[in-house]
C-alpha cells in the first residue's frame, strides 16, 4: 500500500475516497475546507438531517458529484474527551470497508492533534490496510473487488514522518501471518511451512537453519518427533536468526507452535472440537514467521532474534503415539502421554530446551494450545503466562499500544500436582478443570529457569468467525503486531 502525507489540507486535493473521523461537538470547525467539494452548508445540513452526531461508531456516507473525489465517509469518533486511541482504530477500519468499491487513492482526515500525530497516523494506516485484507488466493476465479490502493494523510504534520515506513513492514508480516494460518493443511504442510519461513530469510537476509528428523534425532528431541511419528509429512524444525548490524544488547527467542493439522491423534477429536479448523493449529508459527518478515524489513538495532518453530502434523497410522507411551524430551525429562490431543506442549518441550541452549535473555512462545484457553477469554484476549514481573508488563504495554487483547493469568505452582504420573516424571494433560494453567505449568518443565519466560495462548485469538474491526473474519495474524512492538523497544526494556 502506497502511503503518503498531504501536510496542505484539502485544498484542490484528489482522489476517490474521502475518510474523515469526526469528533462529536464543533463539526462546523471540523469540516472546514470540505466546502469546495460540496454545496455551501450543504454536509452540515445532511448531518443533521441524518441525525449524525459523531458518536463512536457511527458512519455516513455522500456520492460526490462535484469536486475531484467519488464518494466522502464520515465516520464518528464520540466525545473528544474520551476519545482513546481503539476509537481511531476502530472508526479507521470502519471508513476502510465503506470505501470498498472504489479504487485509488483513500484521503484520510482525522483529529491528528488529539494524540501525537504520529501514534494516530500509524494506527489509522495499519487499520486501513488491515481492514482491507481479503485472501483470495484458494478461488479459481478470484471476485474482482476494487478497493483504495494508495492512503494519503491529509493535513497532518510533516514534522515526524518515520512512521510511516513502519507501517507497512509490519502488515506485511501480519498478512503473511494470516496468509499461513488460512492456506488448507493440505496445501500449507510441515515442509511448505519451512519453504515460507526459508523465503522470508532469503528476502530480508537472516540466517536459517532446517533441522530434519535425523537431525532432530540426533538433538533427543523425543517429545516433539513422537508427535510427527503418526504422519506421513516428515518434521521440520525450523530456525530463523536476525542480527542487526552493530552491536548486540539483547539476544531474544521468540517460539511458535507449528502444527499444520491437529488431527488430536488417537485421542481423535470429535463432536464440538472442530477438526476441521485444526489447520489453524500453526498460528503461533505464523506469527513467528510473520514477526520474522517484519523484523527483516525493519532492522532493529541491538537486538538479536531467534525465530524457533518445530513443526509437524499430529494425526493417526499404525506408528503414531498411543495414549499412554512414554517418551524422553531432549532435556531427558520422560513424559507420559496421557493424551495425544495435548501435542503441541509436547513439540513446545524440545523447543523451548532448544531455545534454552542459545542462552537468549529472554523467551516467548505462542501457541494455540488450549480449547480452555478458548473458554476463559474468548476470541479478542490472549492469555499470557509468565512469572517475570518485568517481561509480563513489557508484553502486556506492548499489546495494549498495538490493540491486542492479552491478559496474564496465573502460573499457580501447586496445580502442577495435576501433571503427576505414576510412572514417568510427567504426564502431559492434568484435569479439565484449569486446562490452560496446567498447560503452562508443564512447558515451564523445559525451560532453563534462569532466563525470563513467557507464554501466551493464542488458541482463541489466531482466528475469528466475526467480523471484527481491523480483522475481517478468518485468520487474524495476532502476535506479530505485539511482537514486533516489543522487540522494538527491547532497548527501553533492559
Ligand atoms: N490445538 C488444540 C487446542 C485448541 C483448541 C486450539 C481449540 C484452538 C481451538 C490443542 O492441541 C488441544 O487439542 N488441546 C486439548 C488439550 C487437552 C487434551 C488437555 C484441548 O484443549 O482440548
Ligand atoms: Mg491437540
Ligand atoms: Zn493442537
Amino acid at each position: 500500500m502506497q502511503v503518503s502525507v498531504n501536510s496542505i489540507g484539502l485544498q484542490n486535493w484528489e482522489g476517490s475516497v474521502l475518510l474523515i473521523g469526526l469528533l462529536e461537538g464543533d463539526h462546523k470547525n471540523q469540516l472546514k475546507g470540505l466546502e469546495q467539494l460540496t454545496e455551501k452548508d450543504f454536509l452540515l445540513n445532511a448531518l443533521i438531517k441524518n441525525n449524525f452526531t459523531g458518536k463512536s461508531g457511527e458512519i455516513i456516507s455522500f456520492q460526490l458529484l462535484n469536486g475531484n473525489s467519488e464518494k466522502l465517509v464520515i465516520v464518528g469518533l464520540g466525545k473528544p474527551e474520551k476519545l482513546l486511541i481503539e476509537d481511531i482504530r476502530q472508526a479507521a477500519s470502519i471508513g476502510a470497508r465503506a470505501s470498498i468499491g472504489s479504487s485509488g487513492k483513500i484521503g484520510v482526515m482525522f483529529p491528528w492533534e488529539q494524540f501525537d500525530a504520529s501514534t494516530v497516523g500509524k494506527v489509522v494506516i495499519e487499520a486501513i490496510r488491515l481492514s482491507l485484507f481479503k485472501d483470495q488466493r484458494f478461488r479459481s476465479n478470484p471476485e474482482p473487488i476494487k478497493s483504495p490502493s494508495q492512503i494519503e494523510l491529509i493535513g497532518i504534520p510533516q514534522s515526524n514522518n518515520n512512521f510511516i515506513q513502519e507501517t507497512n513492514p509490519i502488515c506485511s508480516g501480519v498478512e503473511l501471518a494470516r496468509e499461513l494460518v488460512g492456506a488448507p493443511p493440505n496445501d500449507l504442510t510441515p515442509k511448505e511451512l519451512a519453504n515460507q519461513a526459508l523465503k522470508v530469510a532469503k528476502e530480508f537476509n537472516l540466517e536459517s537453519k532446517i533441522l530434519n528428523k535425523e537431525e532432530c534425532q540426533e538433538k533427543r528431541m523425543g517429545s516433539y518427533l513422537a508427535v510427527s511419528k503418526g504422519s506421513d509429512l516428515e518434521p521440520q524444525f525450523i530456525h530463523l536468526t536476525y542480527k542487526p548490524k552493530g552491536t548486540v544488547q539483547n539476544r531474544i527467542a521468540i517460539i511458535g507452535k507449528g502444527l499444520t493439522f491437529d488431527s488430536g491423534g488417537y485421542n481423535l477429536k470429535v463432536g464440538a472440537a472442530q477438526i476441521e479448523k485444526m489447520k489453524y493449529d500453526m498460528g503461533g508459527s505464523a506469527a513467528v514467521i510473520g514477526t520474522a518478515r517484519a523484523i527483516g524489513e525493519l532492522q532493529p538495532p541491538n537486538v538479536e532474534i531467534h525465530f524457533i518453530v518445530a513443526a509437524c502434523e499430529n494425526m493417526v497410522n499404525g506408528s503414531a503415539l498411543h495414549p499412554g507411551d512414554i517418551i524422553t524430551a531432549s532435556n531427558g525429562k520422560t513424559i507420559e502421554v496421557n493424551n495425544t490431543d495435548a501435542e503441541g506442549r509436547l513439540t513446545l518441550a524440545d523447543a523451548l530446551v532448544y531455545a534454552s541452549e542459545l542462552n537468549p535473555d529472554s523467551i516467548v512462545d505462542l501457541a494455540t494450545l488450549t480449547g480452555a484457553c478458548v473458554i476463559a477469554l474468548g476470541d479478542e484476549i490472549a492469555g499470557l503466562w509468565t512469572e517475570n514481573d518485568h517481561l509480563a508488563n513489557a508484553l502486556e504495554k506492548a499489546a495494549a499500544s498495538v490493540g491486542e487483547g492479552i491478559w496474564r493469568m496465573p502460573m499457580r505452582s501447586s496445580y502442577k500436582k495435576g501433571l503427576k504420573s505414576m510412572l514417568a516424571d510427567i504426564q502431559n494433560t492434568g484435569p479439565r478443570a484449569g486446562g490452560s494453567i496446567t498447560a503452562a505449568l508443564f512447558l515451564k518443565e523445559f525451560v532453563n529457569e534462569s532466563i525470563p519466560w513467557a507464554h501466551i495462548d493464542i488458541a482463541g485469538t489466531c482466528w475469528t468467525d466475526k467480523d471484527n474491526g481491523i480483522n475481517p473474519s478468518g485468520a487474524t495474524g495476532y502476535g506479530v503486531r505485539t511482537l514486533v512492538e516489543w522487540v522494538c523497544h527491547q532497548n527501553e526494556n533492559i
